[in-house]
């Protein structure tokens, strides 16, 4: 006796369709599953068997043998046992295969037969729709995140009783229909620029970076405020694109990060990943892999507090991400990707003892110390970073003024209208941002006036800064330009782009 059950697993950020084969032959009472699987799937045997006795439904006593395909591909995690025993029921004719054509099926099974949810729901169900299944069976607890597909019928079911039920239509079941919630990007009561007292060049920084998209980098003393900086960033990036919001869930979904029914994320994700965190905890990992923080940063922003603290190689790693806005993980039999679009926000001491250059403590570190601390930055990823910060402390005066500081929402129209400039700068690019220009487009789009030529000439020769530091300079000038909306980058643009490029000067003087 044979059937054919159809099932979804994980493949990266996507749902590939794996078919469960049944086999059941006369013989000695086992049961076997062939296919690549590892562990976890190979354990699915004993809840299987479990879950059917303790549904009160007959398990054969004969020879067994399930056939996860397509062979090549290693099959991990449980999604696969409520698929499995229904292949079994439909082998024994208990369940009329008609009912399962077009149909896929993904859920876990307890020991008592309830139904329990998988990670990556969203993906599978994804996956399910592109594939052309006109219906998804899942656990109750994912039936929400897999009705967010359009144009797919999810059937949730509490337990393989349910299951069978339903599927013998001895008990309706209706498709499950999205609980709408409200998009959250208004955040009640969440963090607001409002909050930071003072520090009007650091705002305007960040405003600039926010428009641009740009990677910022913070420097300054212990208690200046980077942290708190850094966090509010999300609230003055325009809100998610719906495309956006599906792919942001879905990074969380495969991550298992997720919390249950909570519908699409709208808001931009805000990732800190600790110095002591691995090359797979960054950029993502596992014999399956799994994303890393560069891919749970996706759509939002990724901040390394203490940059310098971070491994040579963790910083290494970063550039990939950095460069392709995507991860790529190779394995034997597959490559694996994760989309890691963010905006990179960094903050570090300007030295060990954290004081150089404050005029509130004296610093107590020697110069070699200083330059050992700051050099621990070298290269690929400096090259990444548009705008160095000074962060300086708050002064008493703003700490007590009455007036109130702007609020994120007052920032975030004027960063809209300077992205829909780049938009319409840039009409065919996906991401049409003045951070993301090409040294061609730089020579295209970031015409100077007389006056700013000769500033950049002046300073190029003075400060004795770089080529990169150069096209760092012309992206930034083009950005603030646009907060004017000016079409040509002019003197006043420059000058306040060139301090932006504060390490530069330190580590090249
Ligand atoms: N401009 C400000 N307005 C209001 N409060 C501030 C400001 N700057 C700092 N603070 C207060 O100081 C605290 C410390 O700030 P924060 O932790 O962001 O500093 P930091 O620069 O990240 O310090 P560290 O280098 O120690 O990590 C904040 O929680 C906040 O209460
Ligand atoms: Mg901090
Ligand atoms: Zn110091």
């Amino acid at each position: 006796m044979y059937a054919q059950v159809n099932s979804l697993a994980l493949y990266g950020l996507h749902g590939t369709v794996v078919q469960v084969e049944i086999d059941i032959a006369s013989g000695l009472p086992a049961f076997e599953i062939v296919g690549l699987p590892d562990n976890s799937v190979r354990e699915a045997k004993d809840r299987v068997r479990a879950a059917m006795r303790n549904a009160g439904l007959e398990f054969p006593l004969r020879r067994i043998t399930a056939n996860l395909a397509p062979a090549h591909l290693r099959k991990e995690g449980s999604g696969f046992d409520l698929c499995l025993a229904l292949g079994i029921l439909v082998a024994e004719e208990q369940i009329p295969a008609v009912r399962l054509h077009g149909v896929a099926v993904v859920g876990e099974l307890a020991l008592d037969g309830s139904v329990r949810p998988v990670r990556g729901m969203l993906s599978l169900a994804l996956g399910a729709k592109e594939h052309g299944f006109h219906t998804l069976i899942v656990a109750a607890k994912s039936a929400q995140e897999a009705a967010l597909v359009e144009g797919l019928q999810v059937i949730a079911v509490e337990s393989l009783t349910e299951a069978v039920r339903y599927l013998t239509g001895t008990y309706p079941l209706q498709p499950v229909v999205v609980e709408r919630i409200a998009s959250t990007t208004a955040r009640a009561g969440g963090e607001d620029f409002s909050e930071i007292k003072g520090q009007p060049h650091v705002k305007r920084a960040l405003e600039i970076a926010a428009s641009g998209n740009h990677n910022v980098l913070l420097i300054g003393p212990p208690g200046s405020g980077k942290t708190m900086l850094a966090k509010r960033m999300p609230t003055i990036l325009p809100p998610l694109t719906t495309r956006e919001s599906l792919e942001v869930t879905q990074v969380h979904s495969v991550a298992g990060t997720l919390a249950e029914d909570v519908g699409l994320l709208h808001d931009r994700p805000f990732r800190t990943p600790h110095h002591t965190i691995s090359n797979g905890g960054l950029i993502g990992g596992g014999q399956i892999p799994r994303p890393g923080e560069v891919s749970l940063a996706h759509g939002g922003v990724l901040f390394l507090d203490e940059l310098p603290e971070f491994k040579k190689s963790v910083l290494e790693v970063l550039r990939q991400p950095l460069e392709d806005a995507q991860v790529t993980i190779s394995r034997t039999q597959a490559t694996y990707m994760f989309p890691s679009r963010f905006l990179l926000v960094a903050a570090m001491n300007p030295c060990p003892c954290g004081f150089y250059g404050s005029n509130y403590k004296p610093c107590t570190c020697t110069p070699p110390q200083i330059a050992r601390y700051q050099s621990k930055l070298s290269g690929p990823l400096l090259d990444r970073i548009d705008l160095h910060i000074d962060v300086p402390r708050v002064t008493y005066q703003d700490i007590v003024n009455p007036v109130p500081d702007e609020s994120s929402q007052v920032i975030l129209q004027r960063v809209l209208r300077a992205r829909q400039i780049q938009a319409d700068r840039f009409p065919d690019r996906p991401f049409p941002y003045n951070a993301n220009m090409t040294p061609v487009d730089t020579r295209h789009f970031c015409a100077l006036a007389p006056a700013a030529h000769a500033l950049l000439h002046e300073a190029f020769d003075l400060l004795g800064l770089s080529a990169r530091a150069y096209e760092r300079i012309l992206k930034v000038a083009r950005t603030i330009a646009d907060l004017q909306d000016c079409p040509t980058i002019g003197e006043m643009h420059i000058a306040e782009a060139i301090q932006y490029r504060t390490l530069d000067r330190k580590l090249e003087s």
